[in-house]
């Protein structure tokens, strides 16, 4: 396997902040969302993004794209440096990495029809001629499991999880080598989630795409992701492979998270095991392991800077001084 994209020390900051802040000329609150993440993804590969709302899922991945400016790092994909990229080679760089985003309807223009949205995706890329783009638009609707008479409806007449099949169409209409899926199931019924979820695992195996999966949902990233990164308050805490990660996990985040996963216990309900107490605000993370305040097994060492190195522990790397002894 060859690497497609790789992260470096990514960090990315927003400002934060009153107006009166804003006015006084005092320095603005700031808000590091992605503080120093490293990871990179092969070739075929399946990556889910896991952690709790506001942990910097999201902002990492459209750091990537640069749909916002990172502060600092490095990003390369396919070998190409993509923070000194000009507006050009951003235009191609995000015809080969895609998202799909969580709200279906929001993310489709509803004033066009199916065949008009996906139409468009072939012309603006100018990916065939224009006399071909109705039968590519038929074959895409097929691949993504879209009934051929759907072609002349608009989003209002669609159900979520159609919609979610149109911007899943858009995404792959330009044959992209990586797809970051933002919560793209999450926000349909349960058991239209499934069947998206089906559908990426199968576009995956056909097509051999590259997945980002960015989920706060561990049971949909187990399902369909080889591969599982946890992140906390805009760092990393742990990544390997998920079948290892599920069995044994090791950062205490992820063992909480894990836990805290709803499942049927012998009595038929639903058994729970909460994280100690609300993420704190990312506005002010704790100095040292930014997760020591909600964490059972901190040690002094724990409270203090810089936060924890990397640990490799096997396929698995891991942010935590409980294996600074290992390895
Ligand atoms: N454009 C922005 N301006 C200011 N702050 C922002 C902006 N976008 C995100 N943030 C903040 O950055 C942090 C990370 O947000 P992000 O949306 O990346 O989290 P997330 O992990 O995707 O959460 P969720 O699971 O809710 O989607 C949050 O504190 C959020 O409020
Ligand atoms: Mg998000």
């Amino acid at each position: 396997m060859s690497t497609l994209l790789e992260i470096e020390d990514l960090r990315v900051d927003f400002q934060r902040g009153s107006l009166a802040e804003l006015f006084s000329g005092r320095e603005r609150s700031r808000l590091r969302a992605v503080n120093g993440v490293s990871l990179s993804v092969e070739r075929g590969e399946t990556l889910g993004l896991v952690g709790e709302s506001g942990c910097g899922k999201s902002t990492l991945a459209r750091a990537v794209l640069r749909l916002v400016e990172p502060s600092g790092g490095r990003v390369r994909f396919d070998g190409a440096d993509v923070l000194a990229m000009n507006a050009a080679e951003l235009f191609k760089l995000r015809r080969r990495m895609q998202m799909v985003f969580q709200d279906p309807y929001g993310s489709l223009n509803p004033r066009l029809t199916v065949g008009a949205a996906l139409g468009e995706v072939f012309r603006v890329h100018e990916l065939c001629p224009p006399d071909q783009v109705g039968e590519r638009v038929g074959r895409l609707m097929r691949d993504v499991g879209l009934p051929p008479e759907l072609v002349d409806r608009r989003p209002a007449a669609l159900s979520g999880g159609q919609c979610q099949r149109v911007g899943i169409a858009r995404a792959l209409a330009v044959g992209p080598d990586l797809v970051i899926a933002d919560e793209a199931v999450s926000a349909l019924d349960v058991s239209i989630q499934a069947q998206i979820l089906n559908l990426f695992a199968s576009l995956q195996k056909r097509m051999s795409l590259t997945l980002v999966f960015i989920s706060h949902d561990l049971g949909v990233v187990r399902y369909l992701c080889r591969k599982i990164a946890v992140m906390y308050l805009g760092r990393l805490v742990e990544i390997g492979p998920t079948e290892e990660v599920f069995a044994d996990p090791k950062h205490p985040y992820t063992r909480a998270l894990i836990a805290a996963m709803p499942r049927m216990d012998p009595e038929g309900s639903l058994s729970e095991q909460g994280l100690l107490g609300e993420p704190p605000s990312p506005t002010d993370v704790p100095g040292g392991c930014a997760f020591h305040p909600r964490c059972a097994l901190a040690m002094p060492a724990c409270r203090q800077d810089p936060a924890p190195a990397h640990r490799a522990l096997g396929r698995r790397d891991v942010w935590c001084r409980l294996y600074d002894d290992a390895g």
